[in-house]
């Protein structure tokens, strides 16, 4: 379960990077928001859901839960126990909602430009707090 969520982190960032450039690129550039942007965003959601899924799968089966609830304070007053345990989780579900946010405000909107807007600012700011609480050094 953490390998799987170790691994699928790289498809969410991929595909997470990938949108909000595009959408950047769509905003400055005034591009048509086409079949292919809502794939994509589409995409990038479903994969951020999944994402959550596993976490949360494997959050609850963590050593760090466990110690979470029998040793809390300790927990918090040590960064990494705390990263792992509290704000990386807690980051990225609040990622992950602007991220469903984004998604279900786009849909209600028509115009292209509207639309790349959302993408950029909810999915940006989603990817900016995902980069913030990654814990990094037990990545790769
Ligand atoms: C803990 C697990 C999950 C939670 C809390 C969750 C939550 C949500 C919420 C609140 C929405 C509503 C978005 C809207 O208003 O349109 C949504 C939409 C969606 N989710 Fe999830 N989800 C979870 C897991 C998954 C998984 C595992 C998948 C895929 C395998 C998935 C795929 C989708 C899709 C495709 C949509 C709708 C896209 C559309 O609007 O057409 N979700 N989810
Ligand atoms: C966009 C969403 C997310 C991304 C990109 C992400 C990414 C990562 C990455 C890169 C790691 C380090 C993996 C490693 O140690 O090799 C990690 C660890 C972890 N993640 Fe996530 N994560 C996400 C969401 C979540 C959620 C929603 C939860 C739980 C509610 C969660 C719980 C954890 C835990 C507990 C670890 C520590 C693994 C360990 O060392 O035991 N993650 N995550």
């Amino acid at each position: 379960m953490k390998t799987l969520h170790s691994y699928w982190a790289y498809i969410v960032l991929a595909v997470l990077i990938f949108t909000v450039v595009k959408a950047i690129i769509g905003l400055t550039q005034k591009k048509e928001f086409t079949h292919k942007e809502f794939r994509l965003g589409l995409f990038t959601l479903i994969t951020a859901h999944i994402q959550l899924l596993i976490g949360l799968g494997w959050y609850f089966m963590s050593p760090w839960y466990k110690a979470l609830k029998t040793n809390g304070g300790e927990v918090m007053s040590e960064p990494m126990a705390r990263l792992l345990a509290i704000e990386h989780p807690l980051m990225m579900i609040i990622a992950i909602t602007l991220i469903t946010i984004g998604w279900s405000k786009h849909k209600k909107q028509v115009k292209s430009e509207a639309k790349f807007k959302t993408f950029a600012i909810f999915y940006g700011l989603a990817l900016v707090l995902i980069l913030a609480r990654i814990p990094w050094s037990n990545w790769f």
